[in-house]
């Protein structure tokens, strides 16, 4: 699909598979702090670009995050086989705004404060032991995949501990994690991806008001039963895909990041490994700026034209928010923006998001992150890459920022 203003601002097209995040970051960055992106299907949105900018978009009032004010899902253009469909038409908080935002969000707040995740902390030391037991017995010929074994089952046993997924339930939730977050998927597998995952959670939802636990999923429905605020089935259902999604393939990435940036990067591995608990926040917080697990999120709506940097917006347009990329902006974090440096004094990044949509599993992803990296390396400190990291394969996304698979080998 061409547009009259297609023609006017630069244009990019967002690679599918990933190939290049930063690299294609830097060419956004290089055509303006605003640009015309097009996705697949020929559907054009915009991005910006720039770390102020994008700051002052996510806290804008007047810019919705609900998809019904979509122009092109309004006339029709959107149809429920479009590759990216799975990220965009959902029913929870990250697609609602105002008093239907907090309505959403409240009910789960709780359980994520940093209080109550710092109570995690036993548990998720139990988590990781247990896994990094389990390493040497999974390596073939001495290499094993810390992405699969390791990066994977930490947040995801945790997220699915929360919210009660049974544990025989994991590996095909994680199938459909997978498939949302990837750009190069077909009409058919989007459309089996939908039906599958409403058939999971409908199902986790009979089990947990059949045989209610300790979990969030149980404690919705309850609050469901006795609250006139409760959330609709769909909401529910949703919600609890939204944690699920976003409670584990970030965090996996994060992971995985963190431990590429340091393998590749041994004079700060040294320090990390000299350092305390505070250095090892400074590796979270640096791989977060330097190599956000979130490289393209959608979407914001403008409620009214917006002008950007001197572009026209209409309202009704769809903005991406390019969070990796901002993280290696040079005009706010400066010439060595993009260089992986644990001294760096701290910085404000974008990658939690900002404004009433920040990330509410900040704390948790931040707890799991400083607890897995320290764990790992103490147990295995001559960890080495098993690869040449050129050739490691990305995820297949734009979505997701983050390596396929990490070979690794302990000793
Ligand atoms: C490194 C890990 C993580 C990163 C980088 C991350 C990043 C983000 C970002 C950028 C947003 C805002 C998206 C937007 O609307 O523009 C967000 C929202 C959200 N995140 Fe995270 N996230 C991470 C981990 C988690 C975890 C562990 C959870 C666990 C529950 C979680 C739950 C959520 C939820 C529920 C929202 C929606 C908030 C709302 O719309 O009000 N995230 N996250």
């Amino acid at each position: 699909m061409t547009d009259s203003v297609t023609a006017q601002v630069p244009v990019i097209r967002l690679d599918p598979m990933g190939a290049d995040h930063h690299g294609e970051a830097a060419r956004m960055r290089a055509l303006g702090p605003v640009v015309r992106v097009i996705l697949p299907g020929e559907v054009p949105v915009w991005a910006v670009t720039d770390h102020a900018l994008l700051g002052e978009l996510v806290t804008n009032p007047s810019v919705s995050k609900d998809w019904r004010n979509w122009s092109l899902v309004q006339d029709g253009t959107i149809t429920d086989d479009w590759p990216l469909v799975g990220m965009i038409k959902v029913t929870n908080m990250v697609t609602s705004d105002d008093a239907v935002h907090v309505r959403l969000r409240r009910p789960v707040t709780r359980t994520f404060t940093r209080g109550r995740v710092e109570q995690l902390r036993p548990r998720l030391n139990e988590i990781v032991d247990a896994l990094l037991d389990n390493l040497p017995a999974l390596a073939t010929d001495g290499v094993v995949d810390l992405r699969q074994h390791y990066a994977y089952p930490v947040p995801m046993q945790m997220i699915c501990e929360l919210t009660g997924v049974p544990v025989e339930w994991r590996p095909r939730l994680r199938e459909l994690v997978d498939s949302i977050f990837r750009t190069n998927t077909t009409a058919e597998e989007v459309v089996a991806t939908q039906r599958d995952r409403h058939e999971l959670l409908n199902r986790l939802v009979d089990l947990r008001r059949a045989e209610p636990g300790e979990d969030l999923t149980s404690a919705l429905i309850t609050m469901g039963e006795a609250d006139a605020e409760a959330l609709t089935q769909e909401e529910l259902i949703d919600t609890i895909w939204l944690l699920l999604t976003a409670g584990h393939e970030t965090t996996l990435g994060l992971i995985v990041n963190g431990v590429r940036a340091l393998l590749t990067h041994p004079d700060q591995l040294t320090m990390a490994l000299n350092g305390d608990a505070e250095t090892w926040s400074r590796v979270v917080e640096e791989t977060l700026r330097w190599d956000s697990p979130i490289g393209n999120f959608p979407a914001r709506y403008p409620l009214e034209d917006l002008t950007i940097a001197g572009v026209d917006i209409p309202r009704g347009d769809a903005i991406l928010a390019p969070y990796s990329g901002v993280g290696r902006d040079p005009s706010y974090h400066g010439p060595t923006a993009d260089q992986f440096d644990i001294t760096r004094p701290p910085a404000k990044h974008l990658a939690f998001g900002g404004g009433p949509h920040i990330c509410l599993g900040a704390h948790l992803a931040r707890l799991e992150a400083q607890v897995a990296l320290p764990a790992l390396f103490a147990r295995y400190p001559d960890l080495s890459l098993a690869v040449d990291p050129a050739e490691l394969v990305p995820v297949p996304s734009f979505f997701s920022n983050s390596a396929a698979g990490l070979p690794v080998r302990l000793a």
